[in-house]
């Protein structure tokens, strides 16, 4: 724009000027302000905001020339832990390096990053533990019989022994033998309950008529301990896997045998109320302490460890009954009172 008059300016009105080249000439371009007090009042204010300013792009520029190290470090480190992880090493803790960690405060994905690898890392150490665990509970389980199997079929090379020893020996090993295929089928059966892959097929089916001829079908071991078996079966019709089931009440009336003394007693009683099904299994037996009662659906767990072998079992038995009442969308709850007995109660929806 060119200049149209010699001296444009206001007195004691602030402006700027400063040289304009166009089409090859070179001119001189001025502003003023039509609101020159306003303007000064602005100053004032402008002048720190601009400081600020200024600081915060040289901050963000010497962080960012900080940050590149500090951000290579963090992807090393994951990537290291990640790479350790894949190698089956669990005990893996990714540092900060001074990213913010208070996840969902400020959105920081490195943080969220970290975070989870480091969840991760915890959770398939316990898995890898859990695991290790279970392998040495089998290879004990497995273990002990073997011992005594091997044990008595070498002593029955003595030719010395009396017909009555043979057969305990052979006794023995039997017992023995059926209790390492018990183990096998009872872990195959959590494997394949584990998996989700299990036939689960439900139908309707009367429950008290099971229970009556699963009661009926233990009635030799029940019979001789000199058991008192009481049963109250209401009519109670329910919508489940027969087998499955049929496995739950083995196990809850085997254990309660088991753990009942000779001439005790044992009741099995089932209800149909407000769309459920609930069966007790209640027992005069040994009982459980408050430690054995929250345990007991762990897997190899057994209240006494030095049972003996008539007793033996591999703790198992009410894994697998939780497992499969929970697959039914049940519950399953234990009372008991050490020397006084126990009440198991499974609550099916009808
Ligand atoms: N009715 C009961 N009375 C007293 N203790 C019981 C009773 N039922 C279970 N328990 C305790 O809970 C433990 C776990 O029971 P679970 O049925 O899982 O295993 P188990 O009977 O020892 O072996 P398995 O069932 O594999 O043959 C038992 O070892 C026992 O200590
Ligand atoms: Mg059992």
């Amino acid at each position: 724009m060119k200049l149209e008059r010699p001296n444009p300016f206001r007195d004691g009105v602030a402006a700027f000027g400063g040289a304009v080249d166009i089409d090859g000439a070179t001119y001189a371009l001025f502003v003023q302000t039509e609101a020159p007090g306003l303007f000064y009042g602005y100053r004032r204010q402008l002048t720190p905001l601009l400081l600020i300013n200024g600081m915060l792009v040289i901050g963000a520029i010497a962080g960012y020339i900080h940050g590149v190290p500090r951000r290579i470090r963090l992807w090393s480190s994951i990537l290291g832990a990640l790479n350790r992880i894949a190698k089956g090493d669990f005990n893996v803790r990714v540092d900060y390096f001074g990213t913010d960690r208070r996840r969902g405060e400020d959105n920081n994905e490195f943080a969220d990053l970290i975070d989870s690898i480091n969840d991760m890392a915890v959770g398939l150490k316990k898995m890898e533990e859990m695991r290790q665990e279970f392998i040495s509970n089998v290879s004990h389980e497995i273990q002990s019989p073997l011992t005594s199997i091997g044990g008595f079929a070498k002593a029955l090379h003595n030719g010395d022994l009396s017909v009555q020893e043979r057969d305990h020996y052979l006794d023995i090993i039997e017992t023995e033998t059926r209790r390492l295929s018990k183990l096998s089928d009872n872990l195959l059966k959590l494997s394949s309950l584990d998996s989700e892959r299990h036939p689960f097929e439900r139908k309707r089916y009367r429950l008290d008529k099971q229970l009556r001829n699963i009661v009926l079908s233990c009635e030799p071991q029940w019979a001789a301990k000199r058991i008192a078996m009481e049963v109250e079966l209401d009519e109670t019709p329910v919508m489940a896997d027969e087998d499955l089931m049929s496995q739950v009440w083995m196990n809850l009336i085997s254990n309660s045998i088991k753990f009942t003394p000779d001439g005790g007693e044992i009741r099995v009683r089932v209800q149909h109320a407000n769309g459920a099904a609930t069966v007790e299994v209640e027992d005069s037996g040994i009982g459980m302490s408050e430690e054995d009662r929250l345990r007991a659906f762990d897997r190899f767990y057994k209240a006494d460890k030095s049972r003996n072998r008539s007793s033996g079992g591999s703790g198992l038995g009410l894994s697998i009954v939780k497992k499969i009442v929970h697959m039914h969308g049940g519950d399953i709850r234990i009372d008991s009172r050490t020397g006084e007995g126990t009440t198991v109660t499974v609550t099916m929806p009808d």
